[in-house]
């Protein structure tokens, strides 16, 4: 009985150390070369390349190593049958929760204004003190509600949206199902993303989405890259309707080095870092649907193979 860990972006020694102390009955491998075909019945995935579990013919279950499953779901070597269990932790959503907020009140405050400010050694801009948002929240999971949350509480106007209809206290929410996209666009100039990454969400951030927004809108993009068709992001900068943006995931990541992004005034990259799980954590939740695997449970956080999320 074997676990296979494949993240070839991280350093999984930890993690591996971790589960092998949670599981010593099971032998946990983190390098495909090492494991042996048969015996391998979990895999614990980040950013695989795509169609190595091909080798693996044992495989009862897998486990994404984040809260994301579209590295997962896209992936044709993982058989259509196979339960997938994703990350869902206090941890990783404190994580999100300071991200955004960081991103928010800096494009409340012009932080990026008045460092400007400070590189030319002027003191002023007491008419920019404050930039007004309304902020709207796409995705309201395990994150997003926690997110909408903490900016309601800090008295900002929030709305949601989520792809049931979904009541939250003094947040106005809007859901897929009953088409309502554009009405939730209407009264906001912040937008958040934090969907999943679905064939219904690919791409949702393109400029007939953009067009809805008000004049010098904001885009906080902490969902997947793939969320976002790029050229129109730089189409929304070029005719104003985006006047700042907060992006961590991009579609090609490390962002290529000659990509108009690094540049764009009003920009802010970071490297995919909003929130990372937390390994130890992981190892416990791992380690706890390998076991429920083995007695025919249902896994914690196991996602809809149909919804894809
Ligand atoms: P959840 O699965 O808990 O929540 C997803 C939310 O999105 C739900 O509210 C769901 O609606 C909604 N949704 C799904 N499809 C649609 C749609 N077509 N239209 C509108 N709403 C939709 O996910 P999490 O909150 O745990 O995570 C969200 C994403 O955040 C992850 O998939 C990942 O891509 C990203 N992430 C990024 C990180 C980073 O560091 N940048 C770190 C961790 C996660 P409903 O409630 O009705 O099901
Ligand atoms: C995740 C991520 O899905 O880091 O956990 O993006």
């Amino acid at each position: 009985m074997a676990i296979l860990i494949i993240a070839p972006d991280r350093n999984t020694d930890q993690l591996k150390t971790y589960l092998q102390a949670y599981l010593p009955e099971v032998i946990v491998y983190n390098d495909p070369a090492k494991a042996p075909a048969e015996q391998v019945e979990m895999a614990v995935l980040w950013k695989q390349p795509p169609g190595i579990l091909r080798r693996f013919p044992k495989l009862k279950a897998v486990h994404s190593l984040g809260a994301g499953v579209d590295h997962l779901i896209s992936d044709p070597s993982i058989p259509k049958h196979l339960p997938i269990a994703r990350i869902v932790d206090e941890e990783l959503t404190i994580g999100m929760r300071r991200y955004v907020l960081m991103a928010v009140l800096n494009i409340h405050k012009n932080l990026l204004f008045h460092l400007q400010q400070q590189q030319k050694a002027q003191w002023s801009g007491l008419n920019q003190a404050e930039t007004p948002l309304r902020i709207g929240v796409m995705g309201l999971g395990a994150l997003g509600e926690a997110v909408a949350k903490d900016l309601c509480q800090l008295q900002f106007p929030v709305a949601g949206f989520s792809n049931s209809p979904k009541k939250l206290s003094g947040i106005d929410t809007f859901s897929a199902e009953k088409g309502e996209l554009s009405a939730f666009l209407k009264g906001i100039n912040t937008l958040v993303c934090l969907l999943p990454l679905t064939s219904a969400t690919k791409d949702i951030l393109k400029r007939e989405l953009f067009a809805q927004l008000p004049d010098a809108s904001y885009l906080i993009n902490v969902g997947r890259g793939a969320h976002l068709v790029e050229e129109d992001l730089l189409w929304a900068f070029e005719s104003g309707k985006i006047r700042g943006a907060y992006l961590d995931v991009l579609r090609k990541e490390p962002l290529p080095s000659d990509h108009p992004f690094w540049t764009q005034e009003g920009l802010v990259l970071t490297p995919h870092i909003a929130s990372v799980t937390n390994q130890e954590n992981a190892a416990r939740q791992i380690a706890e649907n390998y076991q429920r695997m083995q007695k025919g449970l249902l896994m914690k956080n196991q996602i809809d193979r149909q919804k894809g999320y």
